[in-house]
C-alpha cells in the first residue's frame, strides 16, 4: 500500500470516521477500506521523486510537480465524491429513521385508538347496564315498601327524663317482639270487696321503639323511605302526640350529630345519594320551604324580611298533583349546609313567636318540605317528588272549663285539624270518593303526601310518665286507626 498512499498527506482528513481497526472494520463507505489514507507515517512521494532527479533538470521537476498537482486534483475530486456520498447517505438514513419511528408511531396511534373506542363501547354498554340496574332496584325498593304498607305507623316512647326506666310500669315492650306495645292500668276494685284488676290495651304498630332507641336506629327504618323520595315518590313523615312526648326530639333531634333527628338525616342522606346517582348522569335540583300552621294560619318560617311586613299565604292547588303556598319562601338548596342554615333561621323564627305566645310552637305544626326534581339528560327521565317532614301540634285536649277566649280557639284549631288529619286518611283507607282535605289547612297542604302517590309515616310519641297515661291511650287509638288504613298502590311521578 505505500506506493499508493506514499502522496497521501499526513492527516486523513477526508474521512470522518476515526481511525482505528474497528472503526474501518464496521465502515461501509466505499474508498474507505481502501486504506489510501491510513498510512500516517509515510513521508509524501514528492520528496523522494525529486531527489531522484539532478539538479538541472528543472523540466523534469516541473513534470513531476504536475503529476503531483494532477494526482491531488484526483484525489481532492474522489474525496469529494466520497462526501456527496456521505452526505446522501446521512440525509437518506436520517429519513429512513424518521420514517420508520413515524410509521411506529401511527401503528402505535392506531392500537390506541383501537383501544379507546373498546374501551368507550365498554363504558356506553356498563353505563347503561348501570343506569337498566339503577332503574331495577328503583322498582324493588318500591315493592318492598309497598309491602311494607305505603302508610305505617311506627310508636316511640320517650324515656323518663328523670328516674330510673323500670319505673315505667304501666307500659309494657314485649322483649321479643318490636312491633307490640301494651297500655297497662291497675283499677281499683269500686267495692273494695274484689280483688283490684289489671285492665290492658294492646297495640300493634310497624314498629315500636323503645326509651333507649337512639336516633340513629329510628332513622334506620325511614332512611328507606327516604330514598323513595329521591326516586320519584311523595312520601310525608309527621310525628304525632301530646306536648312533650318527643316529637321535637324525633324530627329535629339536637345539635350534636348522635342526636340528630329525622330531617337533618334526610337531608344528610338526599344529598348523599343524589351525589351518587351523579355518577349515572341524574342532576337532582331541590327547593326547600318551612311553614308553621297555628290557628288555621300559615306562617313563613323561612321568612327574612321586616316583621310588620309579613305576608299573607294561601294554599293553592296549580295541578293535579301541585300545590303551592302563595307568598311563601321556596328556597333552592344545593348541600347539607344551606339546609341547616334554613332549620336554623326557621327555629329563630318559631322561637320569637314563642316568647311572645307562651310555647306557641306546641300548638301550631311546623311543616318542613323538600321539593326534589331529577333529571336524567342521557336518557330523557325525570322524576319529581316531595319530601314532607312534619312536627305537628300537640295533641292534648284540653278541658273545656280550662280554656277561654284565644286559648279556646287555638285548641279548637288544633283538635280539629288533628281530627280532620285522622278523617282524611280513614277516607283514603276506604277509597272514598271524596276525601275532605280542604277541611283543614294542614291536610290541604299535605294532600299530595297523603293520597295515593305517596307513601306516610307516622310516629306516634308517648310520653312515659304514668299522668300521661290517658294522653298516650288516645294517642296510640288514633294511630292505630292510621295503622289501619291503606293507602293505594303509589307510583312514581316519571315522564
Ligand atoms: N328519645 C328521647 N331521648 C332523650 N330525650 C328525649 C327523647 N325524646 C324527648 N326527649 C326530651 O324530652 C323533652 C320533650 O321533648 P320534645 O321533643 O320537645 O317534645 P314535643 O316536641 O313532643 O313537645 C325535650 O327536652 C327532649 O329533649
Ligand atoms: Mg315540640
Amino acid at each position: 500500500t505505500s506506493a499508493v498512499c506514499s502522496d497521501w498527506p499526513a492527516d486523513p482528513v477526508h474521512c470522518d470516521w476515526p481511525n482505528t481497526a474497528s472503526t474501518r472494520r464496521k465502515c461501509n463507505a466505499p474508498y474507505h477500506n481502501r486504506e489510501l489514507h491510513l498510512s500516517k507515517n509515510t513521508q509524501p512521494a514528492a520528496g523522494s521523486g525529486a531527489s531522484r532527479r539532478p539538479g538541472w533538470d528543472l523540466k523534469g521537476k516541473v513534470s513531476d510537480m504536475e503529476n503531483k498537482v494532477q494526482n491531488y486534483q484526483g484525489k481532492i475530486k474522489s474525496a469529494n465524491q466520497e462526501n456527496e456520498y456521505l452526505k446522501d447517505s446521512i440525509t437518506k438514513t436520517q429519513l429512513a429513521i424518521q420514517t420508520s419511528a413515524l410509521g411506529r408511531c401511527q401503528d402505535h396511534l392506531k392500537e390506541s385508538q383501537e383501544l379507546a373506542g373498546n374501551l368507550e363501547e365498554t363504558v356506553a354498554h356498563q353505563r347503561e347496564e348501570l343506569h337498566l340496574g339503577e332503574m331495577e332496584r328503583r322498582k324493588l325498593h318500591n315493592a318492598i315498601q309497598e309491602l311494607k304498607g305505603n302508610i305505617r305507623v311506627f310508636c316511640r316512647v320517650r324515656p323518663l327524663l328523670t328516674g330510673n326506666q323500670s319505673d315505667v310500669l304501666h307500659i309494657q315492650l314485649p322483649a321479643h317482639d318490636n312491633k307490640a306495645l301494651t297500655l297497662a292500668k291497675m283499677e281499683e276494685s269500686h267495692t273494695g270487696r274484689t280483688a283490684d284488676t289489671q285492665k290492658s290495651y294492646n297495640f300493634s304498630f310497624d314498629r315500636v321503639f323503645g326509651p333507649r332507641a337512639v336516633q340513629r336506629e329510628v332513622f334506620e327504618e325511614i332512611s328507606l323511605l327516604v330514598q323513595s323520595a329521591l326516586d320519584g315518590y311523595n312520601v310525608c313523615c309527621f310525628a304525632y302526640g301530646q306536648t312533650g312526648s318527643g316529637k321535637t326530639f324525633t324530627m329535629e333531634g339536637s345539635d350534636l350529630e348522635e342526636l340528630w333527628g329525622v330531617i337533618p338525616r334526610a337531608v344528610q342522606q338526599i344529598f348523599k345519594s343524589a351525589k351518587a346517582l351523579r355518577a349515572q348522569g341524574w342532576q337532582y335540583t331541590f327547593t326547600a320551604s318551612f311553614v308553621e300552621i297555628y290557628n288555621e294560619t300559615l306562617r313563613d318560617l323561612l321568612y327574612t324580611g321586616k316583621p310588620n311586613k309579613r305576608p299573607e299565604h294561601e294554599i293553592r292547588k296549580i295541578s293535579s298533583n301541585e300545590i303551592t303556598v302563595t307568598n311563601l319562601t321556596y328556597q333552592k338548596v344545593n348541600n347539607e349546609d344551606e339546609v341547616h342554615n334554613l332549620i336554623m333561621l326557621a327555629n329563630q323564627n318559631r322561637s320569637t313567636a314563642r316568647t311572645g305566645m307562651n310555647d306557641h310552637s306546641s300548638r301550631s305544626h311546623s311543616v318542613f318540605q323538600l321539593d326534589i326534581e331529577g333529571q336524567n339528560s342521557d336518557r330523557d327521565t325525570k322524576c319529581k317528588s316531595t319530601l314532607c317532614l312534619v312536627d305537628l301540634a300537640g295533641s292534648e285536649r284540653v278541658q273545656k272549663s280550662q280554656s277561654q277566649g284565644d286559648r279556646f280557639k287555638e285548641m279548637t284549631a288544633i283538635n280539629s285539624s288533628l281530627t280532620n288529619l285522622g278523617i282524611v286518611i280513614a277516607a283514603l283507607a276506604n277509597k272514598d270518593s271524596f276525601v275532605p282535605y280542604r277541611n283543614s289547612k294542614l291536610t290541604y297542604l299535605l294532600q299530595n303526601c297523603l293520597g295515593g302517590n305517596s307513601k306516610t309515616l307516622m310516629f306516634v310519641n308517648i310520653s312515659p310518665e304514668e299522668e300521661s297515661f290517658s294522653e298516650s291511650l288516645n294517642s296510640l287509638r288514633f294511630a292505630s286507626k292510621v295503622n289501619d288504613c291503606v293507602i293505594g298502590t303509589a307510583s312514581a311521578n316519571r315522564k
